[in-house]
């Protein structure tokens, strides 16, 4: 995102399984102690503490000040700091890229790949997982449907997100200089926190699609988006996103 909207509280209170999810990929990971790991969009530091528990030497980073200055203050023992994944200024430093639930917010891929490259050491692996191709599209598509409804403008490029499919970004990978030792692309419906998870998912992460909408169209178009998914979303009163994720694993060649 290029502003700092993130909420770092409401973050950790409703959306936690962003990084409950994530400690499968730590397993993937599997740092060895005194490996030096960048964790690339560390929100409020909850992996990279994880990570740091397995003994590794991490540095976790994100261009959310607002989730830095919360990581810091629960993780006080880990380095963390603001940097954008866009303009990376390590060189050789790291054994091991980690990135969850980060990469899909970027439509800068080949520059976020190049700078992910650069900062690891020779040899050294890049671990991520984000959001694949068809991620989130019930939501999105009943979104777009309905602002058009609205008669509200929408562009292709108000998008926010970056879902490609393992035949997209394998190919970028090989082009940065990453041997491509992994890639799967899978579907993994996930529950939304509470009754209102389905509003709260969209009031967080749906942000710059309601930029210039005023608030009573974005209250109605909400409503709308809520009352047609339920029959698809919703069941035994949870909401259940339809995630489809892409995790990968590259070698520095
Ligand atoms: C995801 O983790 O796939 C995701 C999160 C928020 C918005 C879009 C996708």
């Amino acid at each position: 995102m290029s502003t700092d909207q993130w909420n770092a509280s409401l973050y950790d209170n409703k959306h936690s399984f962003v990084s409950q999810y994530g400690n499968d990929l730590v397993e993937l990971l599997a740092p060895n102690a005194e490996e030096r790991v960048l964790d690339l969009g560390c929100g409020t530091g909850d992996l990279t503490q994880r990570i740091h528990e397995l003994n590794a030497i991490v540095t976790g980073v994100d261009q959310s000040a607002n989730m830095i200055a919360e990581a810091k203050q629960k993780y006080p023992m880990i380095d963390f700091s603001v940097e954008d994944a866009l303009h990376l200024h390590y060189r050789n430093e790291f054994d091991a890229v980690f990135s969850n639930a980060t990469l899909h917010w970027i439509k800068e891929p080949e520059q976020v790949l190049r700078g992910i490259h650069q900062s690891l050491k020779a040899e050294g692996r890049f671990v991520a997982e984000f959001g694949g191709y068809g991620n989130v599209q019930h939501i999105t598509d009943e979104i777009i449907y309905q602002l058009k409804r609205h008669d509200v403008a929408y562009r292709e490029a108000q998008f926010p997100w970056y879902f490609p499919s393992v035949g997209e970004y394998t190919p970028l990978m090989e082009k940065a200089g990453f041997r491509v030792l992994f890639a799967q692309h899978f579907d993994r419906p996930t529950p939304l926190q509470g009754e209102d998870g389905l509003r709260n998912w969209i009031e967080m992460f749906g942000k710059t699609i309601f930029t210039d909408v005023a608030d009573d169209v974005k209250e109605s178009i909400i409503t709308e988006v809520l009352h047609h998914l339920k029959g698809k979303l919703y069941r035994d009163g949870t909401w259940i996103a339809d995630y489809k994720r892409l995790r990968v694993i590259g070698v520095k060649e």
